[in-house]
C-alpha cells in the first residue's frame, strides 16, 4: 500500500498486523525489556518488516538499534524509516536517496486540543480551505511526522512542530517549508522537502524522501 507513494529506488515491507514469525536479536531485546506488550509488538514487528525490507538490498539478517533520539541505526550506506500504529506497520529502506521518512496513522481527525498544539495559523488557514473529504487534521500532523523522521538523520537535531510550514495538494502531495536553517546536503543547505500522501482502508500514510541528486 505504501509504496504508491514510495518512489522506486525505496523498498519496503509492510504488515497488517503482527506476524508470528517476527523475532528480535538479543540486543533488540534488550531495547523494550520494560515496554509494555502493545509497545514490544509494535517494536518486533517493525524490525521484521526493516529486515524484510533489507533483505531486497542484499543486506543479511542483523539487529537494527536505536540510535541517537531513537532514530534507527540502519547499515552503513542504508537509509530508511519505521513507522506502526493500530492494524499497520512498515519500513522503507534505500541505498539511493539521502534521507526517508514514513508515517502511518489513523484515517480518522485528530482528538480534540491537538491541532492548535501542531500548526501554524497558515497552517490552520489552509485546513479550512481544503474543507471536507479527508481528515486534513490528521495528515498535517503525519505529514509533519514523516518530515521529522526524514530531517533527523540529516540535521541530527530536534524540529518543532512550529519549524516547518506545510503545504498540502489535494491530489495526493505536499511540501515542507523549513522556517529554520537547513541541514547541508552537499554544497547547498536544505529549505524543504516534499512528500506525497495516502488514504485508504482506514488508514492514513505519508512519506518524504530526499533525493541523492
Ligand atoms: C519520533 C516521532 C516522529 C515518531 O512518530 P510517531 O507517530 O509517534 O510514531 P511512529 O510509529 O510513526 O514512528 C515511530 C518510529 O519512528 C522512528 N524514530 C524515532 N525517533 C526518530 C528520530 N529521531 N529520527 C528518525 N526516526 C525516528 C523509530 O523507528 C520509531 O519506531 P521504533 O522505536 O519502533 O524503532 C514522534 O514521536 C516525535 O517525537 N515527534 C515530535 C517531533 C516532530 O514531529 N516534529 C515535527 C517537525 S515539523
Amino acid at each position: 500500500m505504501i509504496d504508491t507513494i514510495l518512489p522506486d529506488r525505496v523498498v519496503f515491507r509492510e504488515a497488517f498486523g503482527d506476524e508470528p514469525e517476527a523475532v528480535l536479536f538479543a540486543e533488540e531485546t534488550a531495547l523494550v525489556t520494560h515496554a509494555v506488550d502493545k509497545r514490544r509488538r509494535e517494536f518486533t514487528t517493525g524490525r521484521h518488516c526493516a529486515r524484510a525490507a533489507l533483505a531486497l538490498l542484499g543486506f543479511p539478517p542483523a539487529p537494527i538499534l536505536k540510535g541517537e533520539r531513537g532514530a534507527p541505526v540502519w547499515p552503513p550506506g542504508v537509509v530508511g524509516s519505521i513507522t506502526h500504529c493500530a492494524g499497520y506497520r512498515a519500513a522503507a529502506v534505500s541505498v539511493d536517496v539521502l534521507s526517508i521518512g514514513i508515517d502511518a496513522e489513523p484515517a480518522l481527525p485528530l482528538p480534540d486540543g491537538i491541532l492548535e498544539t501542531i500548526s501554524l495559523p497558515g497552517e490552520r488557514d489552509m485546513l479550512t480551505r481544503l474543507g471536507g473529504g479527508q481528515p486534513w487534521d490528521r495528515l498535517l500532523f503525519s505529514a509533519k511526522e514523516s518530515v521529522y523522521k526524514a530531517w533527523f538523520p540529516l540535521a541530527r537535531r530536534r524540529l518543532d512542530f512550529a519549524d516547518a510550514r506545510i503545504g498540502i495538494d489535494p491530489d495526493g502531495g505536499f511540501t515542507a517549508r523549513l522556517l529554520v536553517p537547513g541541514p547541508h546536503v552537499g554544497e547547498a543547505e536544505l529549505r524543504g522537502f516534499t512528500g506525497r500522501w495516502l488514504v485508504a482502508d482506514g488508514l492514513l500514510m505519508t512519506a518524504v524522501t530526499v533525493p541523492g541528486h
